[in-house]
């Protein structure tokens, strides 16, 4: 590992926001830059599943893909650190919330209406958007999750244009925060410092 690609922290990376915010592109890339393992929640769900996720909700409803997703995050969190793209509902539950402010340094790609909904809309693989009104339930689900992704330990604007703008800026906000809080927390979430 190069200098250059220490890893701001020794944590694993959980990247959350809203679909489209970027976790899957910006966390691979943040990934290959620090030469950390990239895994993204929602291929190990399917993998785990053995099939799509449009396939788990529709076979077993949303409730079923919830439970998959809590133990797959929450096995991926004991495994060695990494980046890890968590699906945009993870961070919604409580116990996926503390067992990832427990074990993990978490970044919110913050992204407005206009730019998610441009990228939403390419894909058809998201069962809670196959609606009429995807502009609608999207402008909920901000209103309902930015207060819970907020309480991420690290916000940054996903802007459009280049990835690696907003890579530049995951990376210098996560520095930030390592210099801000040269601390580790106990398993309850509860800071300590670290002698
Ligand atoms: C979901 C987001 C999706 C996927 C599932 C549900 C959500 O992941 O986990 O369709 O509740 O926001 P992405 O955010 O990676 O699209």
């Amino acid at each position: 590992m190069s200098v250059s690609a220490t890893p701001p922290t020794d944590r694993t990376i959980v990247l959350v926001g809203l679909m489209g915010a970027g976790k899957s592109c910006i966390g691979r890339r943040l990934a290959a830059r620090l030469d950390l393992p990239f895994v993204d929640a929602d291929r190990e769900i399917e993998e785990a599943a053995g099939c799509s996720i449009p396939e788990i909700f529709e076979r077993h409803g949303e409730q079923a893909f919830r439970d998959g997703e809590r133990r797959v995050i929450r096995r991926l969190l004991d495994g060695p650190v990494r980046v890890l793209a968590a699906g945009g509902g993870a961070f919604m539950d409580p116990q996926t919330r503390a067992a990832i402010r427990a074990r993990a340094v978490s970044v919110w790609l913050r992204a407005d209406l206009e730019l998610l909904l441009r990228r939403v809309l390419r894909r058809s693989d998201r069962p809670l958007l196959q609606v009429d009104d995807p502009r609608g339930r999207l402008a909920e689900l901000m209103a309902e999750r930015h207060p819970i992704y907020a309480e991420a330990d690290i916000a940054v604007d996903s802007a459009d244009g280049p990835p690696e703008a907003t890579l530049e800026r995951v990376l210098a906000a996560l520095r930030e925060h390592a210099a801000a809080a040269p601390v580790g927390r106990d398993d309850d979430g509860a800071h300590v410092a670290r002698s």
